[in-house]
């Protein structure tokens, strides 16, 4: 059993040596009965789609290539090599990575068409503070703010689009200290919100540019407070975990932190749900659909990713962040474990 066969079964090569195969990993009977045929006629067999329960994870959805081979120290009988291809994680590569290049398109788009916008904002703004010198007429004063109250809004929108440019301030920092910075701002204030947490003691610091993450933080715990609005028994829970070999990007990351934000709210509108991320999406009246698009943003900046499952009353936005990188070339699809 190599490491990765380890990582997706949730045991180790140590607790299932020797062990009867049954009895160590839950296979569905369909591969057992396979397995069983592959070892009595030494055929190959291939395994489709078939769905392995996990300890402690979500099941995985797999294929599986059952290969009878001749026992090296055992003449006359037959070993069985069993690959496992985890094509849940395949799919989940190849839509991080679709929904990455869009949204990198469109951000792209965006922040021409922001500074575009910005330079002669900033004549239209200064032409009416010199009309407004100009003249005595309290009325005409009116249009005025008006005119330079709007371009300031405007101008403080596409600062948002553009994002902060300072460079990054990289530290170590303890998560938890973030999220309860977090919470204290945005939850204190809402008694009418359940708020729990549910930690992971054994996060080691890790090193970001703790104003970006409390920015990331803030922009998905106002979603899930508005989303709450109308909820009896409104509920949010904050949870963070590591986790062993996580590929991000279609990186294998030796250890990661994810940080959960669930709340019982009504769910992600589906007609948006497939362009959560992108900027100017919003279901929300009076948004501005940047809060996520910015999140994201910044968590790509830390080399993570921000996704989010949901359904009415569960809906979970997922930050996964790098904790410590594996080194050598990233793994390729379709790479069997
Ligand atoms: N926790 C949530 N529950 C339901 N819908 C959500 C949640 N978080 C985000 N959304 C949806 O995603 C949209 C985009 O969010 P965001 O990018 O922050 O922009 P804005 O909040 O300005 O609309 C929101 O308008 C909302 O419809
Ligand atoms: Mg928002």
């Amino acid at each position: 059993m190599n490491t990765a066969a380890e990582a997706l079964l949730g045991t180790s090569k140590k607790n299932t040596l020797g062990k009867l195969l049954h009895d160590t990993v839950e296979l569905p009977d369909g591969l057992l009965a396979h397995i069983s045929t592959a070892r009595l006629n030494g055929n190959t067999l291939i395994e489709r789609e078939t769905t392995i329960a996990r300890r402690g994870a979500p099941a995985a959805i797999v294929d599986c290539m059952i290969t009878p081979i001749a026992a090296r120290n055992k003449p006359g009988s037959i070993e069985l090599l069993i690959e496992i291809f985890d094509i849940d994680r395949q799919n989940r590569i190849a839509n991080e990575q679709q929904l990455l290049e869009q949204q990198q398109q469109s951000q792209t788009l965006l922040r021409s068409l922001a500074h575009e916008i910005l330079n002669p904002l900033g004549g239209i703004r200064g032409a009416a503070q010199l009309l407004e010198q100009e003249t005595q007429d309290s009325d005409l004063r009116d249009y005025t703010q008006l005119i330079i109250g709007e371009a300031d809004r405007l101008k403080d929108l596409l600062g948002r689009v553009l994002g902060p440019h300072s460079p990054l301030q990289m530290k170590p920092h303890n998560v938890h200290d973030i999220i309860e910075h977090v919470t204290r701002l945005l939850l204190s204030s809402t008694p009418q919100i359940n708020y729990h947490n549910d930690y992971d003691p054994s996060i080691p610091d890790f090193i970001c540019d703790r104003e970006r993450m409390i920015q990331v933080l803030i922009n998905i715990v106002v979603n899930s407070i508005k989303a709450l609005k109308q909820v009896e028994q409104a509920a949010i829970t904050i949870r963070t975990r590591v986790e062993n070999n996580f590929t991000i990007r279609n990186k294998l990351i030796k250890l990661v932190c994810r940080i959960q934000i669930v709340d019982n709210g009504p769910g992600v509108d589906p007609n948006i749900s497939e362009s959560l991320f992108y900027p100017l999406v919003t279901a929300s009246e009076g948004g501005t659909g940047l809060g996520l698009s910015i999140a994201q943003s910044l968590v790509i900046q830390h080399g993570g990713l921000i996704d989010c499952q949901s359904v009415p009353g569960n809906t979970v936005f997922t930050i996964t962040l790098p904790l410590q990188e594996t080194e050598g070339a990233p793994r390729r699809h379709g790479e069997s474990t």
